[in-house]
C-alpha cells in the first residue's frame, strides 16, 4: 500500500506558543490530516479534557481520526465549522481555544482527485464534501454569466472577468467541460498565465464551498461558545480571509494578541513552499463580549459574495 503523503501544518509552533496547560477544551475547526491537532493533543494530553476536531471533507478526517486514535480525549466531528456552537453547546461544553486554519490542505491538492489543481487531469468538482452541493463543473453547465463574472472577481480579482465567464458560457454549449482540462484549455485559447488560471480555479473553489460565508458564520457562533481569556486564532492565505478575520478586533469584548500577525519564517517557507502566504492571527475574549456584536459587523461584508445556493 502507498504510504499518504500527510499535509504539513503550518506555523505549528506559533499556535502552540498561544496555549497553556489550563486550557481544557480545545477546537480545531479545520482539522484537515490532524497535523496541528496531532502536536495540540501530543503536547497537552496531561490537561486536555476533550479535543473537537471538525472538518468538512470526509477522507480527510478519517486519516485524522486514524492518526489521534491514541488520544482518547478526541473527537472527530465531519461537518462544517459553522457547527461549533451547536455542537458545544449540545455537549454542553465552552472552548478555551479555538483555531481556524483556512483553506485547504496539501493532501486535498494532490491525493483528493477532486480536480483543485489545473496541473493534474481531473473531474472538475472541488467540494471539500463531496456529498453536499454540487461539483463545479455542474455549476458551470448552470451558472448565467453575470453571475460567474461575479464569482471570478470577487473571489479571485481575476482580470477581465466578465469577459471569461462568457467565453466559458459560450464554451460550454459547443464542448464539454467535466475536468481540470477541458476548463484550462478554454482558459488558455484566452491567453490566460498560469498565475491567471491559479486565481479562476481559487475563485471556483472558494465560491463552490462558500467558504467566506461559512467563515463568517464560523466566526460568529464560535466566539459564543468560547471561554472568558479564551483565545482563537487563525491562519489565513488570502487577502478576503485575513480582511474578514480582521475585523474580530473591533468587536466589542475582543482584544487583538500582540505581536500577531505572525508570518512563517525563511526556514519553514523553504520546506513547504504552500506556507508562503499564511499570517496567523490571535484574539482573547473578555469579560464585557456581547454576543449579539459580530452579527451586524460582519452582515455588510457577507452581501458581497456569491452563494452558490443563490445562483446554482
Ligand atoms: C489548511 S487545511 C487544515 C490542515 C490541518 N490544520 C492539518 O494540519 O492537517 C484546511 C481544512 O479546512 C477544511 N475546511 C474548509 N472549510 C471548512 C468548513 N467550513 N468547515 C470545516 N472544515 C473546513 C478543509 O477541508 C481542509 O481540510
Amino acid at each position: 500500500m502507498m504510504a499518504i503523503k500527510f499535509h504539513k501544518p503550518v506555523l505549528l509552533e506559533e499556535v502552540l506558543n498561544l496555549m497553556n496547560d489550563n486550557m481544557e477544551v480545545i477546537v480545531d475547526a479545520t482539522c484537515g490530516n490532524g497535523g496541528h491537532s496531532y502536536k495540540i493533543a501530543y503536547t497537552y494530553k496531561d490537561s486536555i479534557k476533550a479535543l473537537y476536531c471538525f472538518d468538512k471533507d470526509p477522507t480527510s478526517l478519517q486519516i485524522a481520526k486514524e492518526r489521534l486514535l491514541e488520544f482518547d480525549f478526541v473527537r472527530c466531528i465531519n461537518k462544517s465549522y459553522v457547527e461549533v456552537g451547536s455542537v458545544l453547546k449540545k455537549n454542553k461544553k465552552r472552548a478555551d481555544f479555538i483555531l481556524f486554519d483556512l483553506g485547504l490542505s496539501m493532501w486535498q491538492i494532490t491525493s483528493s482527485q477532486r480536480g483543485f489543481s489545473f496541473k493534474s487531469d481531473e473531474i472538475l468538482d472541488m467540494r471539500y464534501n463531496p456529498e453536499n452541493g454540487l461539483p463545479v463543473y455542474l455549476i458551470l453547465q448552470r451558472i448565467n454569466p453575470i453571475d460567474l463574472a461575479k464569482v471570478f472577481k470577487a473571489y479571485g480579482d481575476v482580470k477581465g472577468a466578465r469577459k471569461l465567464a462568457n467565453v466559458i458560457v459560450r464554451e460550454r454549449k459547443r464542448t464539454k467541460i467535466k475536468t481540470t482540462f477541458d476548463l484550462v484549455g478554454i482558459l488558455k485559447t484566452q491567453y490566460l498565465s498560469e498565475k491567471e488560471i491559479q486565481k479562476v480555479f481559487m475563485s471556483l473553489r472558494i465560491y463552490v464551498n462558500n467558504e467566506l460565508q461559512e467563515l463568517i458564520t464560523g466566526i460568529t457562533r464560535a466566539l459564543n461558545v468560547l471561554n472568558n481569556n479564551g483565545i482563537i486564532a487563525f491562519i489565513t492565505y488570502h487577502s478576503i480571509e485575513d480582511r474578514i478575520v480582521k475585523r474580530i478586533s473591533n468587536i466589542q469584548g475582543m482584544v487583538k494578541i500582540k505581536p500577531y500577525p505572525i508570518k512563517p519564517k525563511e526556514d519553514e517557507i523553504k520546506q513547504n513552499k504552500s506556507a508562503r502566504s499564511a499570517k496567523l492571527r490571535a484574539f482573547i475574549k473578555g469579560g464585557d463580549y456581547v454576543e449579539e456584536t459580530p452579527y451586524t459587523l460582519f452582515n455588510t461584508m457577507a452581501f458581497d459574495f456569491p452563494s452558490p445556493f443563490f445562483s446554482a
